[in-house]
């Protein structure tokens, strides 16, 4: 089975790519064995992974792996490895140490360098991707074979996910990625306001076939999946293991050119570019 390399995204800050991250690679991990690499230099996934307070932790990070080819996983459970994050993982850093042809492909590298000294070869590798445009989620975007995007429904979760799919575009456009969109997880749903009721509606016209069936609703405990103190709740850890199973299957389904269909769809085209009317 070939790798599948998840990158956890939207541009726009606070939206669940973190507690996704972590809910997901856990499931995924009951399966096969997974890499979890923390892309965001706030760290929240490395912490609540290793059970740590902040500070905690001082060996190699995604950083050292990144540019003194230092890489050390962490065994956090059976089949579940960790690349912590690194807080110093700023753009300027892969700007300043590497030849700007080598910028976007420096992850790329990096997973195909631990597929081949790891014993057991991941099947599953999710990156938990930083909110911005930078240098480091351009290459998260083109190590990955899919997109996962997270969004919230409140007024500017949308416009992250447009930035976003610009951001893809591009990258595929120049030839620099192959990435596919997986789907549109939405999180954080609360049906009672309306809202999130209503931004439902607006976002399902947009983006209809790319939203996944399952939604992740408001929930306290899937709150508490980004803590460290906190185990998750059975009835959480079964809601990532139902997004699992459906995210699985639907790329089992999805064609290559499935995202190039979508664009191509001027119709569709048009929805999209309709947002802001
Ligand atoms: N379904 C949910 N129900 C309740 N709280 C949630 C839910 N999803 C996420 N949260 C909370 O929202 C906050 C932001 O979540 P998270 O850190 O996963 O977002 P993020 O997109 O990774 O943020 P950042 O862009 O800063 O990395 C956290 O406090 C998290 O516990
Ligand atoms: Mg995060």
């Amino acid at each position: 089975m070939d790798t599948q390399i998840f990158a956890i995204c939207n541009q726009k800050g606070g939206v669940g790519k973190t507690t996704t991250s972590i809910g997901l690679a856990r499931a995924l991990a009951e399966d096969a064995p997974t890499l979890f690499l923390d892309l965001d230099t706030q760290c929240n996934s490395t912490y609540t992974l290793m059970g740590i307070n902040e500070d905690e932790y001082d060996g190699p990070t995604v950083k050292e792996a990144l540019l003194e080819d230092k890489v050390e996983l962490i065994n956090l459970e059976n089949n579940l490895f960790l690349l912590p994050g690194s807080d110093d993982l700023e753009d300027h850093v892969l700007f300043t140490t590497v030849p700007p042809h080598r910028i976007l492909r420096q992850l790329q590298k990096l997973l195909s360098k631990i597929q081949e000294n790891t014993q057991n070869k991941f099947s599953y590798i999710v990156l938990d991707c930083p909110p911005s445009k930078g240098i480091v989620l351009q290459n998260a975007l083109v190590a990955a074979t899919y997109a996962l995007i997270v969004l919230k429904l409140d007024t500017y979760s949308s416009k992250g996910i447009k930035k976003l799919i610009n951001t893809i575009d591009n990258l595929i456009e120049e030839g620099d990625s192959k990435i596919k969109i997986a789907g549109m997880l939405i999180n954080d749903f609360d049906k009672s306001t309306e809202m999130d009721r209503n931004n439902f509606v607006k976002i399902q016209e947009m983006y209809s076939s790319y939203i996944f069936d399952t939604m992740i609703n408001h929930n306290q405990y899937v709150r508490k999946l980004v803590n460290p103190t906190q185990k998750p709740r059975k009835n959480i850890t079964h809601m990532y293991k139902e997004f699992k199973l459906e995210l699985l299957s639907r790329i089992s389904n999805v064609s290559p050119q499935k995202w190039g269909v979508a664009k191509a769809n001027s119709n569709k085209e048009k929805k999209i570019a309709g947002e802001n009317k």
